[in-house]
């Protein structure tokens, strides 16, 4: 099949990567760039594992295709906190070190997708209140933790962020 260029701006770096008309932007983050932080749950836009901010909006990649997001500026989890090996301190987000600290991470595999839609709306929302987070996370779903612990950890990071 034919394959077209897309710039994408990923986690700050200028990225040209050549798509097949049928790849969706989670396939072309994990497979083409090797970001493979977001995850792939459903597929079908219901569990929220795939989230990414792109142009700003929270947005579930498994829905969208890589054609569409050509020059868009995306933040995936690995964007959130640089690795060392990049150069940065290592110091995690303070979302991620909140989910930590709150013991809101069993399994792991939602928790990516959590993470961009708390930092999306603590963005929109320093000071949520536990309505605005469970709204807020609404898309994302939990196998494990029966979701008490992650509200907390929303919670948590917003006092730590203001
Ligand atoms: S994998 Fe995208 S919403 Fe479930
Ligand atoms: S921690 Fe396992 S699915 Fe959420």
């Amino acid at each position: 099949m034919s394959k077209q260029i897309i710039t994408l701006n990923v986690n700050g770096e200028r990225q040209e990567i050549a798509v097949e008309p049928r790849w969706t932007l989670l396939y072309t983050v994990r497979e083409a760039l090797r970001l493979t932080g977001s995850k792939e749950g459903c597929g079908t836009g219901d569990c929220g594992a795939c989230s990414m901010i792109v142009d700003g909006r929270l947005v579930t990649s498994c829905l969208m295709l890589a054609a569409q997001a050509d020059g868009t500026e995306v933040t995936t989890i690995e964007g959130l906190a640089p690795s060392p090996v990049a150069g940065a301190d290592g110091r995690l987000h303070p979302v991620q070190q909140a989910f930590i600290d709150t013991g809101a991470v069993q399994c792991g595999f939602c928790i990516p997708g959590m993470i961009m839609a708390a930092k999306t709306l603590l963005d929109a929302n320093p000071n949520p209140t536990l309505d605005d987070v469970r709204l807020g996370l609404a898309g994302n779903l939990c196998r494990c933790t029966g979701y008490t612990k992650i509200y907390e950890a929303v919670l948590s990071a917003a006092d730590r962020m203001r």
